[in-house]
């Protein structure tokens, strides 16, 4: 059995530790009772990452999830259509919530790793004045693309559906769980990618490395509806300030570090390319890797995940011949190193 300290867990950047010194802010943080508007660190949290956006106005969520759920449920009404990117987490890993919870239905929109066409988008609108079809009310992206490998969609391509958005009177909304990640790869300013939608989601609880949370981003009105829908959805909070103070440390201490991740991952990247059996892209945008087994190799990837964890390695297999490694702050300086090994030993099954 190996001990705790010595896995290597790459399954998500959702693992990280709180370390101490955050433990301690969390400790000191003022509160009060949030549903009433009341707790202090929550605010300034609020406050804090609205500004980082260079927008008006931020509401503190309890997870990814409830951020989306939320900016869902406050841009569209039930019977409304949303155009998605194609694996987009709010229709791939959400239970299905669009259309449980807000009645709204999600038109997926191709794209590649998160990277779509302008026209894709522009095809897909409904007609209004027909009453066979719904009112297409949302366009929505992510930024960096979970199952895409962690692949930034670039601010230029952005910045083109926000305009045809604007000329249809269609919001663009960015999950960004991770666009701080893309913030920091192309060093592009937080406040720029604010600036090129309508409304947007952070989470804290991933590479940032805070316990829980998401900050949910836009014009005040935007963020009046969505306080409503987040108490619609459970998420209100009381002395929530306890763990704001998490996010407000996180997004104070650990953005510039996310940098440190993005070279570890691509490190690894080049490191399992070498090895024969392995199919890695030749780009590695931030902190997600995607590795696939060659069509050659007998087994399939929930094999090569066993086979990983016996030297060790934690990580998810995400499709039947591709496995996913995430590198975040909690990890042992020379993860890269035991990571690439391990692919070694497991592709010989050593
Ligand atoms: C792109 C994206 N959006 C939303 C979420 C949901 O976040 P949470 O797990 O906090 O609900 C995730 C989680 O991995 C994600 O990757």
């Amino acid at each position: 059995m190996l001990a705790i300290h010595s896995i290597v867990d790459l399954r998500s950047d959702t693992v990280t530790q709180p370390t101490d010194a955050m433990r301690e802010a969390m400790c000191r943080a003022p509160v009060g009772d949030d549903v009433m508007g009341e707790d202090p660190t929550v605010r300034e949290l609020e406050v804090y990452t609205a500004a980082l956006f260079g927008r008006e106005a931020g509401l503190f969520v309890p997870s990814g999830t409830m951020a989306n759920q939320a900016a869902v449920r406050s841009w569209c009404r039930n019977g409304d259509e949303a155009l998605v990117v194609s694996d987009a987490h709010v229709f791939y890993y959400e239970a299905g919530s669009a259309a449980g919870l807000s009645g709204v239905q999600l038109n997926l929109v191709p794209a590649v790793d998160g990277v779509f066409d302008i026209a894709d988008f522009s095809s897909r609108i409904r007609p209004e004045n027909d009453p066979h079809f719904p009112l297409t009310r949302l366009f929505w992206i992510e930024n960096t693309h979970n199952r895409g490998g962690g692949k930034i969609v670039p601010l230029d391509t952005i910045r083109s559906l926000h305009e045809l958005g604007r000329s249809r009177s269609i919001p663009v909304h960015i999950d960004g769980a991770r666009l701080i990640n893309a913030a920091v790869a192309t060093g592009i300013p937080a406040d720029r990618w604010g600036n090129a939608c309508d409304s947007l989601s952070v989470c804290l609880s991933k590479g940032l490395g805070a316990p829980v949370g998401s900050v949910l981003i836009g014009s005040e009105p935007f963020i009046a509806r969505c306080r409503r829908a987040r108490k619609a959805l459970g998420g209100g909070m009381r002395q929530a300030g306890i763990i704001a103070a998490a996010g407000l440390f996180a997004l104070r201490n650990n953005i510039d570090r996310l940098a440190v991740d993005h070279d570890r991952a691509r490190r690894f990247a080049r490191g399992v390319r070498a090895i024969s059996g392995y199919r890695v892209p030749e780009t590695v945008d931030t902190n997600i890797v995607m590795v696939d087994l060659d069509d050659r190799v007998p087994f399939d990837a929930a094999e090569l995940q066993r086979r990983l964890e016996t030297w060790g390695i934690r990580l998810f297999s995400v499709r039947q011949r591709r496995v996913r490694a995430v590198f975040h702050l909690s990890l042992p300086d020379d993860c890269v190193e035991r990571a690439v090994d391990a692919f070694k030993r497991a592709i010989n099954n050593e």
